[in-house]
């Protein structure tokens, strides 16, 4: 290191220590710059920092989780009323940066983001509000969705939006409201109002979603624009336009039409009384209102990023969105990756990527393709023999909640590999094309299982008859949110992925496997839930996954020429059962045991799960449930 380059350091190592330096032009360098201290930043933070990586976490706000805790925005004070712990987020958010420890800059607006060459590689260079730039090998983009969906149409100038209307309800008192939009943010200011406005109209030319009938949290959002316009009343003269503020306080009506209406009209003179549905009188929209607001939802800026670096629009959620690759990175935009809400173009109207029960998954799994794609190390896989895959899937279904939360985007790939198999958690579906190149893993050509959660194809009314299947035979009908199986010969291609039917989050697999919906979703029943899924496995693996007990191994051995693979790795083997590196070791050097190197060695202590290391050795059954129920507290706590 030269002494400038030292010196220089030193420099950066004290600003960032907050030493108060006077603000000038520099340049700090880190591998991973994350934009934003929302709940998506802090999670990657948390990862970043778990794994000790150089990271910088860049806020403009003074704290985390601003979203939560503008004072400006009517979601915090109604969230405390329909939600009393969203309230508390911001203060959670904060305990979780300093108890970790998490290095987040405050104060840093950043307002231009350039790519630039680094070491050969492309990366980013942000410039912050004082003009201090931070170069960075990975970008991690976590900024939300701050910018307020507008839209154009005449009389649009005189609509307020949902980002600055009054906190205090009783400003509303006695108006007539007129509210664009049936989203989620029309229907909070709607409640807010309630009780004090003579008048609430939502409108919006969608009908309302609701998502316990969509499956999409996100539901009810505009997806088109009504056209206002304003008209005076007769009488009234005319103002100069100050604003649709004064236009409020001199009490001038808006009046409401369609734009389809108003063409017939010149459009110039426009008044209370030669609007289209003055003399119609029963038109809808025939009285006018004393506010207008729009609550149609915010956007992510996409102002902030210079041409050499702006990820393109979502095609989907009407381009509000930047476009990504199934594994999170901008669409053009190498070392680029979004986060969070910002991040929903993947599974917009599909799943829970916009919000945080949904994202901190997706989050999770993005670091681990950083640690694989910049750091050489390989996604987490637990390797076992194929004779416990059952119990694994069954454990999977009834704990993950990854895969539950972020159905259809997120599912656990399981590796076939013979007698042993490699089990992959929380994989993003639709990058399974890449997934060697993404995971890290040696690809074989014996299969692959994917385990998803999904729900039926056939959109139903959830709380109408008949709206639940629950004979295991007809699994496939099963509309609310199952497990499903899907099992591939070799890795689907990229050109499988576009291919798949139409509704689908996979190609059409080699073979597939329901699980019937279970209404306490405890997929643990012998004749419902796990017979039907070991024979699918069976079906799969061309091999029988029984478990037996030594005198039926000892009989199907003498009668069988292949016997059971259960058999094949412990009792033929002499093992008696399925054992561990710590067993064999004991066993060997106590000479109970040839010292052989088999092809089924099981695998080394590190791939079995916790509960089965502590048991000294695996004992498979069906009838071994207690087992599993028993060790559900020794399991990773989930995150
Ligand atoms: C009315 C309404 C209700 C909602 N209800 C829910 C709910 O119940 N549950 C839920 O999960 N979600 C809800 N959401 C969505 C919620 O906003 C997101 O889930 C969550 O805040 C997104 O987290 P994030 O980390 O992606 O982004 P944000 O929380 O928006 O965090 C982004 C951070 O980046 C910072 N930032 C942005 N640009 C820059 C820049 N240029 N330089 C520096 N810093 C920058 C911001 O200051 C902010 O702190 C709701 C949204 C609305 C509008
Ligand atoms: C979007 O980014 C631009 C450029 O940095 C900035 O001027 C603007 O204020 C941002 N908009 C919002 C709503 O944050
Ligand atoms: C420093 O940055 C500020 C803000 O970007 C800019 O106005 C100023 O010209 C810069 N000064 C130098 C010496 O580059
Ligand atoms: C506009 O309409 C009003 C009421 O219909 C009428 O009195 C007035 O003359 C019109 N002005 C013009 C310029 O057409
Ligand atoms: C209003 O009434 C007329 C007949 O008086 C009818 O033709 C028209 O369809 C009605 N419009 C609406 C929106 O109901
Ligand atoms: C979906 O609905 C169609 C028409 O009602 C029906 O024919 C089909 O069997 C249904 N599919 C499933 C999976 O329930």
């Amino acid at each position: 290191m030269s002494l400038i380059e030292a010196a220089f350091r030193f420099l950066c190592l004290l600003v960032l220590l907050g030493s108060g330096f006077p603000a000038s032009n520099y340049t700090v360098s880190h591998e991973y710059c994350v934009l934003g201290a929302g709940p998506a930043g802090l999670q990657m933070g948390y990862f970043l920092s778990k794994s000790q990586r150089d990271y910088i976490i860049l806020e403009r706000n003074d704290g985390p989780g601003s979203f939560f805790d503008m004072p400006d925005l009517l979601f915090q004070r109604m969230t405390r009323e329909l939600y009393p712990s969203a309230d508390d987020f911001p203060r959670y958010l904060s305990m979780f940066v300093k108890e970790l420890g998490l290095k987040v800059k405050y104060g840093t607006d950043v307002g231009r983001i350039t790519a630039a060459d680094i070491n050969g590689n492309q990366g980013y260079v942000l410039t912050d509000q004082t003009g201090v730039s931070y170069q960075c090998s990975v970008l991690l983009v976590s900024t939300g969705l701050w910018v307020p969906q507008q839209v154009n149409f005449q009389g649009s100038d005189l609509v307020e939006g949902y980002e600055s209307i009054p906190t205090d309800p009783e400003v509303f008192r006695d108006q007539s409201v007129l509210i664009l939009g049936k989203g989620n943010s029309a229907f909070e200011t709607a409640q807010s109002i309630l009780g004090r406005a003579s008048r609430i109209h939502l409108y919006s030319p969608s009908p309302v979603r609701l998502a316990w009938q969509t499956h999409y949290v996100g539901d009810l959002r505009l997806e088109d624009i009504a056209i206002v316009h304003r008209a005076r009343e007769e009488g009234k003269q005319r103002r100069a336009k100050k604003g649709h503020q004064a236009a409020l306080k001199g009490n001038e009506p808006l009046y409401l039409t369609l734009s389809e209406l108003l063409e017939e009209q010149s459009g110039k003179n426009i008044s209370g009384q030669n609007l289209p549905s003055y003399h119609t009188d029963n038109f809808s929209l025939r009285q006018p209102y004393d506010r207008v607001i729009r609550c149609l939802g915010f956007s992510f800026n996409f102002s902030i990023f210079d041409g050499s670096a702006r990820p393109p629009q979502s095609t989907g959620a009407r381009g509000r969105l930047p476009a990504v690759t199934a594994w999170y990175e901008g669409r053009g935009t190498p070392n680029m990756f979004v986060l969070g809400t910002a991040a929903h173009s993947r599974d917009y109207r599909i799943s829970a990527g916009g919000f945080v029960h949904g994202f901190r998954y997706t989050v999770r799994a993005v670091h681990k393709i950083l640690e694989q794609r910049y750091h050489n190390i390989a996604w987490p896989a637990t390797k076992f023999p194929v004779t416990q895959l059952l119990p694994w899937i069954l454990r999977r279904v009834n704990e993950a909640s990854g895969t539950y939360q972020m159905f259809g985007v997120l599912g656990d790939v399981i590796l076939l590999r013979g007698s042993h198999c490699e089990y992959l958690e929380e994989f993003p579906l639709q990058a399974l094309p890449q997934l060697h190149v993404l995971s890290g893993l040696p690809i074989s050509d014996q299969g692959l299982l994917v385990l998803i959660m999904q729900y039926g194809l056939n959109q139903t009314d959830t709380l109408g008859p008949g709206r639940a299947e629950s004979e295991w035979t007809k699994a496939w009908k099963s509309k609310f949110l199952h497990p499903v199986l899907y099992y591939y010969n070799t890795v689907p291609t990229e050109k499988n992925m576009r291919q798949r039917p139409v509704g689908w989050p996979l190609p059409r697999p080699d073979a597939l496997h329901h699980m019937v919906e279970d209404f306490l979703t405890e997929w643990d029943q012998p004749i419902s839930h796990t017979q039907p899924l070991r024979r699918f496995l069976e079906h799969c693996l061309g091999a029988d996954l029984r478990a037996f007990y030594a005198e039926s191994c000892f009989l199907l051995s003498l009668t069988s020429r292949a016997p059971p693979i259960f058999c094949r790795q412990g009792y033929l083997r002499k093992q008696g059962i399925v054992g561990n590196h710590h067993l064999w070791k004991h066993a060997r050097d106590a000479g109970l045991m040839e010292d052989h190197q088999g092809d089924s060695e099981p695998g080394d202590d590190a791939s079995l799960p916790k509960f089965l290391k502590q048991t000294g050795g695996v004992v498979m059954s069906m009838m071994n449930y207690e087992l599993f129920d028993l060790t559900q507290n020794l399991m990773e706590p989930k995150t």
